[in-house]
């Protein structure tokens, strides 16, 4: 099918009660086990690349592989350059094909958080290609950014009508007491929070750190009308397990890589499958 923007894959989820899982890969293995699970139950689906996994992979060898990918699929597929805080990787990312990209200005203050945030969006849409920003901070340890207890915010939804006319964006990811990488503890959303930002905009909201949210809390966040759930960490365990799990099972004098690494694609696919049941995007395909 190819790839879509993020504002395509997203039009209809708040009306329709779903989100589109964004999910973290790193290579191509768990990549093409995203797919597979997407594909599996006709499920639009965002690939993300953090700035980490292009460095690792290499910025054309992302898009052309992604790209690839989507094309032998029926499936919408976007691929999003998520947490960059790198413009000029920003723009390389949208000349070499991204669909979509995440400015993280989210480390300032938010005036220079708005005109960053415009600045890309204006850049972006010479291209065709979706903006998402980050207004608040999520916390915890997502690569490069590292958000500890005293600096975190939740978004105030005072903020949000202004953020969002002003920047453009087609997307907005909100700090609402998730944070990245595994919880030491349960997490506690803050619904009420939630609720005042979905009844002031229209604009499809982003939960991220996803890994470890509890079913029930990923639900309610649905229902209340968040569009697109990110989860990474999760994967990276995964993947990391089914490595262990294969070298372990495999004697010595096999050296076929492909019996270790393979099994990535399985593992991750059945993890995004279970997420696309929680989000409601099954059989969601054909509304982008
Ligand atoms: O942007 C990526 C996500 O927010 C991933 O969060 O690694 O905690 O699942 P997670
Ligand atoms: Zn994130």
């Amino acid at each position: 099918m190819g790839l879509v923007t993020l504002k395509e894959i997203l039009a209809g989820t708040r009306e329709g009660h779903y989100a589109v899982g964004g999910f973290n890969f790193n290579s191509y293995e768990d990549a093409q086990g995203i797919i597979e699970g997407a594909a599996a139950k006709n499920s639009p689906v965002i690939l993300m690349a953090s700035m980490g996994a292009v460095q690792y992979i290499g910025l054309h060898q992302v898009a052309g592989m992604v790209k690839g990918m989507a094309e032998s699929v029926d499936i919408p597929v976007c691929l999003h350059l998520d947490h960059a805080t790198d413009y000029a990787l920003i723009k390389e990312a949208i000349r070499a094909g991204f669909s979509s990209v995440m400015v993280d200005a989210s480390a300032k203050d938010y005036e220079e958080n708005i005109a960053d945030s415009r600045a890309i969006v204006q850049f972006a849409k010479l291209y065709g290609c979706s903006v998402e920003a980050e207004l608040g901070k999520v916390g915890g340890k997502e690569e490069h950014i590292v958000v500890d207890d005293a600096t975190k915010a939740y978004t105030d939804p005072a903020d949000v009508p202004r953020f969002v006319e002003e920047t453009g964006i087609d997307a907005l990811a909100v700090a609402i007491g998730t944070v990245h990488g595994f919880y030491k503890s349960e997490p506690k959303l803050d619904f009420e929070r939630l609720e005042k930002i979905v009844k002031l905009t229209d604009c499809p909201l982003v939960l991220h750190g996803g890994s470890g949210v509890p079913v029930e809390d990923f639900k309610k966040c649905v229902r209340m009308g968040m569009s697109k759930i990110n989860v990474g960490t999760e994967l990276k365990a995964t993947y990391s397990k089914a490595v262990r799990d294969a070298v372990a099972a495999t004697p010595e004098s096999v050296f076929d890589p492909r019996k270790y690494v393979g099994p990535v694609k399985a593992a991750c696919a059945e993890v995004v499958k279970g997420k696309i049941d929680i989000f409601g995007s099954a059989d969601k395909a054909w509304k982008c």
